[in-house]
């Protein structure tokens, strides 16, 4: 048994879109991960299949029904099912690498999508839904987090990555975000490629890596930089 995403949505055209291609396409072709698309208006209620309704105290759009959503993730976890079940949302926890890497390590996720106003508290306190969020803004929908999240665990998995394209060396594995990359050409409108990248010289071309590692993180990421000083000591 592989690695297995299941996506509860209103949208089940929209997968597997990106996911499809490249890298998460490939692998999943070669068995190392699994995509299984619930529409959640299957549950929907009466002859229109109705999954949302308007909110309680008032207020603007639509909320999705917790009845509704609830028959969506029961019908999706079977017995034994230790995957987490995860809402998107931008309420949740911030995704990051860490997480990823700990989801990867498992037998995979069970992603509710939401979509209108979101989804009724009701289910998400009684479903223990975990809310995970891509990003301190709002999408129309949880389809483009869940391929997200999908994505950064698929390439994680064992066997995705080639040799050469190893995660050790990337952005946040060690706390910090990655150095500059070049290639050719040698020159670029007048820009050449830093002289120590091309001296053949391993340890110096691992510190100048390290230090325009530290330097980038400074400036762009305060609060990654803060707590790589801390482990640091
Ligand atoms: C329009 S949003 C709902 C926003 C909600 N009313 C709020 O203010 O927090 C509809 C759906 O998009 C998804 N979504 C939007 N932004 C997201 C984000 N930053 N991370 C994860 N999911 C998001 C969630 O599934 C959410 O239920």
């Amino acid at each position: 048994m592989g690695w297995k995403a299941t996506v509860l949505t209103l949208f089940p055209e929209m997968f597997p879109g990106p996911l499809g291609v490249s890298l998460a396409g490939q692998a999943r072709a070669k068995g190392a991960w699994s995509l299984d698309v619930q529409d959640i208006r299957t549950h929907g209620i009466g002859k229109h299949r109705a999954v949302d309704d308007t909110p309680a105290g008032g207020g603007p759009g639509m909320v999705m029904r917790a009845d509704v959503a609830a028959a969506a993730v029961d019908a999706a976890r079977r017995e034994n099912d230790h995957r987490p079940a995860i809402y998107l949302s931008p309420r949740g926890k911030p995704l990051d690498q860490n997480r990823v890497r700990r989801l990867s390590e498992g037998s995979g996720v069970v992603l509710v999508c939401g979509r209108f106003e979101g989804l009724d508290q009701r289910v998400i306190d009684a479903r223990d839904l975990e809310e995970v969020s891509v990003g301190d803004f709002v999408l129309a929908g949880g389809e483009i987090s869940a391929m997200a999240l999908i994505e950064a665990c698929v390439r994680l998995l064992p066997g995705v990555l080639g040799n050469e394209e190893s995660p050790e060396d990337e952005s946040f594995a060690h706390g910090l975000l990655e150095y500059p990359q070049y290639t050719r050409p040698a020159i670029f409108e007048g820009r050449p490629i830093p002289d120590v990248l091309s001296s053949g010289h391993h340890g110096e071309i691992a510190r100048w890596r390290r230090e325009q590692a530290e330097i980038l993180t400074k400036e762009r990421r305060p609060d990654l930089w803060a707590l790589y000083e801390r482990s640091r000591g």
